[in-house]
């Protein structure tokens, strides 16, 4: 104990000896900010045990309060007083519709449909109607035959190969690889309508029958391209595929 006191002693006592030699102002000052120190601490304690009921200092205003209407509130502009306006009659929200969830969303009994539903008759003018949408939609990137092979697959290529422009592209899909000529044709409705992996979706572009349109043209297309030629009249003078090779 005596030495623990001895030793407080050898290190105060020249503290203590200094700090009266400090001019008196300078003492005083010392309490002065050590008292004031407490100040902050305690409008903090204040303000976080008391309640204020003027709202916050709010310097930077930006577009924080502007004058507006918000849900439920009241409104003398409305004969009935409120601010939110009832639901006009026959609107369906976006995402709400339920219903012919065949034509809307190509699934049939939770699976995709295998047939096109009752409310499009496919006709020659439907194919038609198919084939000029897929003209202006799908053949920039699948091309005009569906082969994958559109301009901007042809010009992301050559931007791949230069390095110009990043460095990956997926390609769009060949649409008679046999994965897709046996997908149903609910599931191309949907490809269609929500887009695949990266490809995007046409639904806000392309209205629901002429996406069916499409699918039944890429059928047609799909058919074509290996369908038998004697099913066509006076085939026999068409140029025929040379399936020999070198022959002349
Ligand atoms: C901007 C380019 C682009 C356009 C335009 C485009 N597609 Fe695609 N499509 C793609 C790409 C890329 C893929 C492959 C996506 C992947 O594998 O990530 C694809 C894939 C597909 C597939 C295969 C889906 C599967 O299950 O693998 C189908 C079918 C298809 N597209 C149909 C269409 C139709 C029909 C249109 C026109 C309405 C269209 N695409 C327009 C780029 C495009």
């Amino acid at each position: 104990m005596k030495l623990i006191k001895q030793i407080i002693d050898d290190l105060l006592t020249p503290m203590l000896e200094d700090f009266w030699k400090v001019p008196l102002w300078i003492r005083w000052a010392l309490v002065v900010v050590t008292c004031a120190a407490t100040i902050p601490l305690a409008v903090i304690y204040r303000a976080r045990h008391s309640v204020n009921e003027k709202p916050r200092i709010h310097i930077i205003q930006n577009m924080d309060n502007q004058p507006k209407s918000v849900a439920q509130d009241g409104s003398e502009w409305f004969n009935d007083g409120r601010i939110m306006r009832p639901k006009i009659e026959g609107t369906v929200a976006r995402g709400d519709m339920a219903g012919d969830t065949h034509f809307f969303m190509g699934i049939e009994h939770d699976e995709w449909a295998t047939t096109f539903p009752t409310t499009v008759s496919v006709d020659k003018a439907f194919v038609e109607r198919g084939q000029d949408r897929f003209n202006i939609y799908c053949t920039p990137c699948h091309g005009a035959t569906g082969y994958g092979d559109g301009l901007i697959h042809v010009r992301a290529m050559t931007l791949v190969e230069t390095g110009a422009n990043g460095t990956s592209w997926v390609a769009p899909k060949n649409l008679h690889e046999s994965l897709i000529k046996e997908q149903p044709v609910g599931q191309l409705f949907n490809t269609i309508t929500n887009g695949v992996r990266t490809m995007a979706a046409y639904a806000s572009q392309i209205p629901t029958e002429d996406r069916w349109a499409i699918v039944a043209y890429i059928k047609a297309l799909q058919f074509s391209q290996d369908a038998d030629p004697e099913l066509v009249d006076g085939s026999a003078s068409f140029p025929q595929k040379n399936t020999q090779g070198g022959d002349e």
